[in-house]
């Protein structure tokens, strides 16, 4: 079974690191993002088949024929196939939900890993047999662990609060807050750390396994307490974290297993989700802590009529009034927001844009980076309307143009086209928007005056030039095209 060098397996492992590397490159804009996936694929492809010829070549070196091939064999199978149908199935605006799954048995292989390698560290080629655990390694197994089992039990929560089904209090997208939580997590933390510690610094050959297994556990219970007050709709942030969670837990085991692949590969994604959190938290003008200590945002993602903050007078028309005004305008910029993808309108939008431009209309799309509630939300949801990648501009390529346009068509957005975000007193000051009170008139659709998730009344819907036509977006989209006809 000698059929593969370890300079060969060096060699692929290389390549599928830069497989990855271009995937990641060609993710970052939708018009590359089939590339991407098609270089990570294979990257995953190389990498995969690598390590089992590596086990193959392994399980014949290794005499006790601890490492069962056809184990390994039916985990591929069993796991692929559960994957491969869960993937087919989703529908898109369930994928943050399956992403927090999927995160979830990263950090719970990292554990099961860790606890294997504290076991039988001879299997995995860290000690000789009978041999203890070398010091280094015992840091890294520590630090795989605990960062396993915190992405573990909170990917778990992320996905309960995601899928919003469950009846379960944990599960529920309202943030869950008791007095003394930080300072309980705080002491969890340290005591965790300090087991970690006595776990790493014992002597002899026996593992020291209590302190061990009670530094798994109280990971185990910091993960759920971290994710737990944090409200629903902040979810793609964390979701995001524990992206990035999972793949620091697997760079830790790849360093403990001196396995490259696992190192680069996790510190690919540990980068990458920490880099796509901070530009999401950016994108929110809140900051990372923010965040993570939670409590806002957890219902406002459910606004009604409660929401509207203040009694004052606003231009309303129908959607024949509005669809005569865009017919008439040279130029149309349509910002879609969170309601459009509640309302699933984005077949009839694609219809009415078709119907506008076929008159000699202009229309563009306008993405604002965290429009919706997971990251390129409204990029996925056009694309699944087969909407052309050149009518899509991101906010810093298409802000400049809302001063010439003569309609602004919002259609379920509210904070990312928020004026009161240049207002340094309020809640969102600074958040960056789509400027679209700059256009010379302004269609809304909503249902009613209620608020966004920030909470926030919106000064554009006031404006002398701003038509609001209420109802739910794919009637009032289909009501225009009828219109546009
Ligand atoms: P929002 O500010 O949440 O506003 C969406 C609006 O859609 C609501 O005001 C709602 O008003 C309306 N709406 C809901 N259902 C509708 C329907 N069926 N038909 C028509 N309108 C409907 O959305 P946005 O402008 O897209 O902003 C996104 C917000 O989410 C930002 O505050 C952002 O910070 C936050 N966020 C985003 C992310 C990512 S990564 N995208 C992650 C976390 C948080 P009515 O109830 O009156 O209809």
């Amino acid at each position: 079974m000698n059929f593969i060098s370890m300079n060969l397996v060096t060699m692929m492992y290389l390549i599928a690191s830069v497989c990855f590397i271009q995937a990641l490159k060609g993710l970052s804009s939708p018009a590359t993002a089939r590339t991407g996936n098609a270089f990570g694929m294979s990257g995953m492809a190389i990498a995969f088949v690598t390590t089992l010829a590596l086990i193959l070549k392994l399980k014949a070196e290794v005499e006790q024929g601890s490492m069962g091939f056809a184990l390994v064999a039916l985990g591929v199978v069993v796991g692929g196939g559960i994957g491969a149908t869960l993937a087919r199935k989703v529908e898109m605006t369930k994928m943050p939900e399956l992403v927090a799954a999927m995160h979830s048995l990263i950090g719970l292989a990292a554990v099961c890993i860790a606890v294997a390698a504290v076991s039988e560290p001879h299997a995995f080629g860290i000690a000789g047999v009978g041999e203890a655990l070398p010091f280094g390694n015992r840091i890294e197994l520590f630090i795989g662990t605990f960062v396993g089992a915190i992405t573990f039990s909170g990917s778990v929560i992320a996905f309960g609060k995601l899928s919003g089904k469950y009846k379960f209090r944990l599960f529920q997208g309202a943030p869950v807050n008791f007095a003394g939580q930080h300072m309980l997590n705080l002491i969890l933390a340290i005591v965790m750390v300090g087991l970690g510690l006595v776990f790493v610094t014992a002597g002899g050959t026996e593992p020291a396994w209590l302190p061990f297994l009670v530094m798994t556990a109280i990971a185990f219970v910091l993960g759920v307490l971290i994710i737990i007050p944090i409200g629903g709709a902040d979810m793609p942030v964390v979701v995001s974290m524990l992206n990035s969670y999972s793949g620091w837990a697997a760079a830790g085991i790849g360093f403990s297993l001196n396995n490259a692949m696992l190192i680069i590969a996790g510190s690919l994604v540990g980068s990458s989700g920490a880099i796509l959190s901070y530009i999401m938290c950016k994108a929110m003008n809140r900051s990372f802590f923010n965040v993570i200590l939670g409590g806002f945002g957890g219902d406002a993602a459910e606004s009604g009529p409660a929401g509207a903050k203040e009694q004052r007078p606003v231009k309303s028309g129908s959607a024949d009034d509005a669809a005569f005004i865009m017919s008439n305008a040279e130029t149309v910029i349509i910002v879609p927001g969170y309601g459009l993808a509640v309302a699933r309108a984005q077949h009839s939008l694609k219809e009415l844009v078709e119907k506008l431009t076929h008159k000699g209309v202009t229309v563009k799309y306008a993405i604002h980076p965290v429009a919706g509630r997971m990251p390129g939300h409204m990029n996925v949801l056009l694309a699944e309307a087969e909407v052309p990648y050149d009518q899509v501009f991101e906010m810093e390529d298409i802000n400049g143009e809302f001063g010439q346009t003569d309609v602004v068509l919002v259609l379920g957005a509210n904070d990312v086209v928020n004026p009161a975000a240049k207002d340094p007193k309020s809640p969102i000051a600074g958040m960056p928007i789509l400027e679209a009170y700059k256009a010379k008139s302004i269609i809304v659709n909503k249902r009613s005056m209620a608020s966004g998730y920030a909470g926030l009344d919106n000064d554009l819907f006031y404006q002398p030039n701003t038509m609001m036509v209420f109802g739910d977006a794919k009637k009032v989209i289909e009501d225009m095209v009828k219109a546009v006809d």
